[in-house]
């Protein structure tokens, strides 16, 4: 059986590693990875590749920038030969991104069997990018594997029959189970010269926070107040940065007191740095899992969030129309303790992909 998964920015990396690796195992299967380009920066792929110990791509499309349209019909075209030359069984798209949905669209058309990991995930806001990327990746996909029971329901409601979902847990976690050892001895905070447990770490990318000059100066107000408290350390994704500097606001960043703007960091460094954090700020998708699992307060800067069970049983605060007083607000709650307790949801266990692979084989290969 011959598995294409793909994968083009950042958080498809980490979902993609422990995939490769369970489907690796077994003789009968043959795993290739095709990378899209979307994310094409060392700092936002290589360095993801070698961490994670992906080998190196089977297929490199070098599609990225452009529009949302120009993204996805590029990836489109470009995946379409590499299909017409592998042949493949089945593919594996992970995630919400453009390459997600570009290359679900492309296999469905040619009559490739498409499972979706991370499936069913809706955030109910249709002006995200990745929502669409969402409803329409589920929505042609063969088969379904989801890490939260909301996502089963989410499913159901669109009437996706039952036999297509599985409930298989978290591949992002499988990647964070599998990495810790590394991260553990990197202490990344001793190198920025923060305390242990001592600061706060933000990250923001979103295009309804960054990509606007009102966005980027409430973030600016918010940073201001939280310096005061605690040292935030702001590992700066590209799409902000060019935002920061295109509103030529990236002196006033730069000059806040108790304020690390570094470039955005490697996956174990990342995963280092959240370890021994107070806080996280963020309005990624990812960091609210990640910091859930490890037990690490976290506030989303957003209006919704696609993984409730984040903030039912995790470690998740979602702060809607956030102003410098309500951030300050809920900071001080959370330093002091007087937040909620939390779990980690269920089979998010580090054996996600092992689960999946088996299901892939019952089905394509056993039965
Ligand atoms: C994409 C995903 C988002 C995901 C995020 C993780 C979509 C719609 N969005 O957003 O869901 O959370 O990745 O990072 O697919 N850039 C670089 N180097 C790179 C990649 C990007 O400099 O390696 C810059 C480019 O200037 C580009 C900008 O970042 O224009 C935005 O990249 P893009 O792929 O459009 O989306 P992201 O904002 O990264």
């Amino acid at each position: 059986m011959k598995i294409l998964s793909i994968v083009g920015a950042r958080p498809n990396f980490v979902k993609i590693a422990p995939l490769h690796r369970a489907f690796s195992a077994y003789p009968d299967i043959e795993s290739k990875i095709v990378h899209t380009g979307q994310h094409h920066d060392f700092i936002m792929s290589g360095i993801f590749f070698k961490q994670l110990q992906i080998p190196r791509p089977d297929h490199f499309l070098g599609i990225n920038g452009g529009t949302h349209t120009q993204q996805t019909a590029q990836i489109m075209l470009a995946f379409e030969e590499v299909v017409l030359r592998e042949n493949p069984d089945l593919i594996i798209v992970v995630g919400d991104v453009n390459s997600t949905l570009a290359c679900a669209l492309v296999a469905v058309k040619m009559h490739i069997p498409v499972a979706h990991v991370e499936a069913g995930l809706r955030s109910g806001d249709r002006t995200m990018p990745e929502e669409i990327n969402r409803i329409m990746t589920d929505s042609i996909s063969d088969l379904l594997f989801v890490t939260e029971q909301s996502a089963v329901q989410n499913l159901l409601r669109e009437n996706v029959p039952s036999c297509k979902i599985h409930l298989a847990g978290n591949v992002m976690i499988d990647s964070l189970v599998y990495c810790q050892q590394y991260a553990d001895n990197l202490n990344i905070d001793s190198k920025l010269g923060v305390p242990v447990n001592g600061y706060m770490v933000i990250t923001m990318h979103r295009p309804a926070n960054v990509d606007s000059i009102a966005g980027l100066t409430k973030l600016l107000e918010v940073l201001k107040s939280l310096t005061v408290i605690r040292p935030v350390i702001f590992p700066v994704h590209p799409r902000t940065l060019k935002n920061i500097h295109s509103f030529q606001l990236f002196n006033d960043f730069s000059v806040v007191q108790n304020l690390k703007l570094i470039p955005a960091l490697g996956y174990l460094e990342f995963i280092s740095l959240v370890k021994n954090a107070a806080l996280v700020i963020t309005d990624s998708g990812g960091v609210q899992e990640e910091t859930t699992y490890l037990q690490i307060p976290c506030i989303t800067l957003r209006s919704n969030t696609e993984r409730p069970v984040t903030i039912l049983e995790g470690t998740n605060h979602l702060l809607p129309d956030f102003t410098v007083d309500s951030v300050m607000q809920l900071t001080r709650e959370i330093l002091s303790n007087k937040t909620k307790n939390s779990n980690i949801p269920p089979c998010w266990d580090g054996n996600a992909a092992v689960r999946i692979a088996s299901i892939l084989r019952e089905k394509y290969i056993n039965s």
